[in-house]
């Protein structure tokens, strides 16, 4: 068996933990502090990241739950992309990154040298804040992961269910042919959805995925997003505080603080927190400050 696989196998075994063991660790859990949840899909302990040494996130720690949508806020330069990054792997493929501390995915190290970064994408899949579908037809876009990867299920029913996930099909099925160009803008986005879906990941990370749509596409992903926490976890970065508050389970708000005579820009975790507390009676000042819109 080839090194590639054994190790991918060790990331589907790691998904599959079986409900027994969550319960019991449920039971050990109770009466934590606010930043721990029940059943983390990710479990964060002071992580960081640095550009070429520059540090531009700071010990950050915190749960995420699983089938829950989570927010995070703060303003511009806080590291909220940064950080969903570290949930992917995705600073890999950012020159001079690094990271530090430990993100646990399913109680497994996600950075552990064993682990593969494609099997890791294949799980935990990302959607951007300008809808980026390929320049491909809508019925290739959502093949493309299915094919790089090999899997042998028939493709028509691949293409059509993932569709069917986003809320797409009823609108493209007499079209799968025509370029994906040829969409609007809202309908990429689901498209670009619909394509995280057709490889069966297990978590999707979405980067303001609706602050190039208008109000009615918002209004179409926001359904989609509760309808999909049903079977995925979800975690998304939003300048939106109605959307925040509309769609999420729970709210991490970040701030930068300033360093060395303000030159130094590092972003940290303020708090963490079930939605309706960030909104209605946060613990922190900043929390309050921003969500009122009196700061950032
Ligand atoms: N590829 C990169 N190379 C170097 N520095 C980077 C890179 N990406 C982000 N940074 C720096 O890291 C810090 C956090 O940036 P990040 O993009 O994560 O913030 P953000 O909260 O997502 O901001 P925004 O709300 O504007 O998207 C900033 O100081 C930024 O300049
Ligand atoms: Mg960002």
């Amino acid at each position: 068996m080839s090194e590639r696989k054994r190790e991918g196998e060790g990331l589907e075994q790691a998904a599959g933990l079986d409900m027994g063991t969550r319960l019991e660790e449920r039971d050990e859990r109770a009466g934590a502090d606010a930043e721990t949840v029940d059943e983390a899909i990710f479990s964060l302990s002071g992580v960081g990241v640095t550009y070429s040494g520059a540090q531009a996130v700071e010990d950050v720690s915190f749960g995420l739950a699983t089938n829950e949508i989570t927010a995070f806020i703060g303003p511009s330069g806080c590291g909220k992309s940064t950080l969903i990054r570290c949930l992917n792997r995705m600073n890999d493929l950012i020159p001079g990154a690094e990271v530090e501390g430990e993100v646990l995915y399913h109680d497994q190290d996600l950075y552990d040298p064993k682990i593969d970064p494609v099997q890791v994408r294949k799980r935990i899949g990302m959607v951007f804040q300008k809808p980026n579908p390929f320049p491909k037809s809508i019925y290739d876009n959502i093949a493309f992961g299915p094919k790089v990867l090999g899997v042998k299920d028939d493709m028509d029913e691949t293409v059509e269910r993932a569709l069917r996930r986003a809320s797409l099909w009823d609108e493209v099925k007499d079209r799968l042919k025509s370029n994906a160009f040829g969409m609007s803008g809202g309908q990429q986005q689901r498209l670009c959805i619909a394509r995280a879906l057709a490889v069966s990941p297990d978590v999707i990370l979405m980067d303001e995925p609706c602050s190039a749509l208008d109000p009615i596409s918002t209004g179409r992903i926001e359904d989609l997003m509760l309808e999909l926490k049903q079977s995925y976890s979800i975690v998304i970065v939003t300048h939106n505080m109605h959307q925040a508050a509309r769609v999420s389970d729970r709210t991490a708000f970040f701030t930068v603080d300033l360093r060395a005579g303000e030159s130094q820009r590092v972003g940290k975790l303020v708090e963490f927190a079930p939605t309706e507390q960030i909104f209605t009676s946060p613990r922190d000042r900043r929390t309050e400050e921003y969500v009122t819109g009196k700061f950032g």
